[in-house]
């Protein structure tokens, strides 16, 4: 295994005191215990960028088997490029929040009408993407390439927050002390330990800080505070049920229309709504079509081609 050592002097923050026992025990933990996922056998920038995508919203081991299924119909960014919308919906059933499918079929359009035909790996390359934004970015850097890059997703950035700085901070403190405390060429571990560490033991609710590899470092557990550095202001946000909810019925429409055309008079059973909301189903379905997630066929809605 590489030695882990503090990042030398660099123009980001101050390291906290204690980085390198940081870096080590995280790293010790993950190699004993960090989860064996499908997308972790994979430097292909390709794969990595569909795995991040799917991940964006979607829990793991939901993911899993839709991963493989998706790279054993779309092998390469040229086969996603190529295949039609409809199919690329078909593949995405069960990760719901459709639209990233939408952005990831746009994406790889993209890559392969640009100048390298593939997957980038630069920065702002990736970041110019539809559906990649700061986090999945550096999350492909960081996995694929192994760059010193910290993706900051709501887990890490909680995870940054309690073990590190035991106080809220701004977004883009986080990003710059996330980056900085990357151990030097150990950036796809260290990303994928930070990830594992947000989902086994720091989550939101109730942190599970026995057994926790920080817990004798941990900034929020040291210092003692009652509450937790890394709670939203405005606390806990209120639970809406999400049967009933728009996204609900958007996503039962979708599902409705992987099985064929919907006729207008079906919008709304197709959507789970009742007799009296027609015209939401109606609102719903014009939505799916301004998202490219279908399209009009006379009096119809389906798939796009
Ligand atoms: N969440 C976002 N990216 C992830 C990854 N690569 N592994 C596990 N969870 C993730």
């Amino acid at each position: 295994m590489a030695p882990v050592t503090a990042r030398p002097p660099h123009d980001g923050p101050a390291l906290p005191p204690r980085t390198a026992e940081l870096q080590r025990r995280l790293l010790a933990w993950y190699g004993r215990e960090g989860r064996p996922l499908a997308w972790r056998r994979t430097r292909d920038p390709y794969a990595v960028l569909v795995s991040e995508v799917m991940l964006q919203q979607t829990q793991a081991a939901r993911v899993e088997p839709a991963y493989r299924a998706f790279l054993g119909r779309f092998p390469t960014v040229a086969a996603l490029a190529a295949a039609p919308l409809s199919d690329v919906l078909m593949a995405w059933r069960g990760l719901g929040y459709n639209r990233r499918a939408v952005a990831l079929h746009r994406a790889a359009k993209a890559m392969v009408a640009g100048p390298a035909g593939r997957v980038p790996v630069e920065l702002a390359a990736l970041r110019a993407l539809p559906g990649v934004g700061e986090s999945t970015a550096r999350a492909v850097r960081a996995l694929a390439v192994g760059a010193d890059d910290a993706p900051v997703d709501t887990n890490v950035a909680r995870v940054v927050t309690r073990a590190v700085t035991g106080a809220p901070a701004a977004r883009r403190d986080l990003q710059a002390l996330a980056d900085a405390l990357v151990p030097q060429g150990r950036g796809a571990d260290w990303s994928a330990a930070l990830m594992d560490l947000g989902a086994r033991h720091c989550g939101a609710r109730a942190p599970r800080c026995d057994g926790c590899p920080l817990h004798r470092i941990c900034a929020w557990r040291t210092e003692g505070s009652a509450v937790d550095p890394a709670a939203t202001p405005r606390g806990p946000r209120p639970s809406v049920p999400f049967t009933g909810s728009d996204r609900f019925s958007r996503g039962r429409l979708v599902d409705a229309l992987r099985a064929g055309p919907v006729p207008a008079d079906r919008l709304a059973p197709a959507a789970g709504l009742g007799p009296d909301e027609v015209a939401r189903a109606a609102g719903l379905a014009e939505a799916l079509v301004r998202d490219g997630l279908a399209v009009r066929d006379g009096d119809a809605l389906r798939l796009p081609p």
